[in-house]
């Protein structure tokens, strides 16, 4: 399918520039044509001979060459392609790129592109975690810009953690999805929950949990990016609305169900928030006072949301996903909430202390289904979410679509 689709393919500075070399091979393989653009930096880590062997193309890296511009000018290189991929895209690319700054040929050509760009972020996991550096990107994904990894594990600069850029066949397959405008889930309709709920004390305390709402923002993006027609209802998080979904914000259990419950009728509902288990039974509307005796709180339990949506009647989704967060026998655990909240699925994960998945950027899955256990490897949240929407796309396959 990348048959002479046209690449153009931005190498930044970064010891991952030897894994674009690889990239650039899986491509010609595929019958892409792979045009290059070098930043100085990439320069130092790669040669220019090797990019243009592979390519078998000349490399473009110099923003001021008569001949280049008079041959295949800034402005032509990019609209000549059919994608702009960005593997490695360091963080200073990255910030040069959310800025709109044209000072070098590869920040010249993504501004001049109107094109889709693909990145592959490649980088130090501090430098990753920077609130500059995910400042730079939320705003790139809100323009429109797709992302690729980065994946977990041993990095270069010998830290672990996220930064290490995606595999170069995990590139190729994201390519494939950007330029197919994978249609496996179009007419089909989809509820995701995400981030956790705040049940008021009084109007200025709350309960709530350390829910982040990265997982159930990263679904709600990957089925938006199968076609999905997707609503995330979601309580308070610092994500930003993925592109392509429709957000609606919610506070509290009770908000989150009837949101969850006007969306209706879905296809697919995979319910990621972490719904806070009690409420306030009655909260006054004046903020408590201090007066020397602690108030005591009588508690209500929330409804549960996930088991409402796996009971209804006629218009029950067609598969009901649900999380199980637990510290200890995940599976077993998760295994008998499957039967108890008569959903689908369960997507279990290990979230004791230890294991950095709340608020952190990966997750160790076990799908539980009635058939079995599938366990997944450690991967980013938005690798979690890319497979969940494939598997979704994959067991709806053979049913007729609801709205289509
Ligand atoms: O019972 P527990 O909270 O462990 O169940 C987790 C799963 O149930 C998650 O999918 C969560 O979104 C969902 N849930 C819900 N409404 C609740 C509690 C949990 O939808 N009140």
């Amino acid at each position: 399918m990348l048959q002479n689709r046209r690449i153009l393919l931005i190498i930044s500075g970064g010891i991952a520039g030897y894994k674009s070399l690889e990239l650039i091979r899986r491509l010609r393989e595929r019958g892409a044509a792979v045009r290059c653009i070098m930043t100085a930096a990439a320069k130092q880590f790669i040669t220019p001979l090797s990019v243009a062997s592979l390519s078998e193309d000349k490399v473009y890296d110099d923003l001021w060459s008569l001949t280049d511009e008079s041959e295949m000018g800034h402005i032509r290189l990019s609209r000549e392609a059919d994608l702009v991929v960005v593997a490695p895209a360091s963080a200073d690319l990255i910030a040069r790129m959310s800025a709109g700054l044209a000072d070098d040929l590869a920040t010249t050509a993504l501004l001049a592109s109107d094109k889709p760009v693909l990145v592959a972020p490649a980088m130090n996991v501090v430098m990753w975690a920077h609130p500059a550096t995910q400042a730079n990107l939320a705003l790139l994904e809100k323009r429109g810009v797709r992302r690729i990894g980065p994946g977990c594990g041993e990095l270069a600069c010998g830290e672990t953690g996220s930064g290490r850029m995606a595999e170069p066949l995990e590139i190729v397959a994201a390519i494939e999805r950007v330029l197919s405008g994978d249609p496996r889930l179009s007419g089909r309709r989809a509820l995701v929950t995400s981030g956790p709920t705040r049940e008021p004390i009084d109007p200025v305390r709350y309960i709530s949990n350390h829910s982040s709402g990265k997982q159930g923002h990263a679904i709600a993006a990957a089925l938006a990016a199968l076609g999905a027609d997707t609503v995330l209802v979601s309580g308070p998080t610092q994500e930003l609305a993925p592109a392509g979904v429709q957000l609606v914000p919610v506070e509290t259990a009770a908000q989150m169900l009837a949101a969850c419950e006007a969306a209706f009728p879905v296809d697919i509902a995979v319910m990621a928030a972490a719904v806070a288990d009690w409420r306030v039974e009655s909260a006054p509307g004046h903020k408590l006072k201090k007066n020397g005796t602690p108030p005591v709180l009588r508690l209500a339990e929330n409804p549960d949301i996930l088991s409402r949506i796996a009971q209804r009647g006629n218009d029950r989704p067609s598969l009901v996903v649900g999380f199980a967060a637990e510290t200890e026998d995940v599976v077993g655990n998760a295994r008998r909430k499957l039967r108890r909240k008569h959903c689908d699925w369960i997507l279990a994960n290990d979230v004791s202390p230890g294991s950095g998945t709340f608020g952190g950027d990966c997750n160790t899955i076990h799908l539980v289904d009635a058939k079995g256990v599938e366990d997944w490897p450690l991967m980013t949240k938005e690798a979690v979410a890319a497979r969940l929407a494939e598997r979704i796309a994959a067991s709806l396959a053979p049913q007729p679509a609801r709205h289509p």
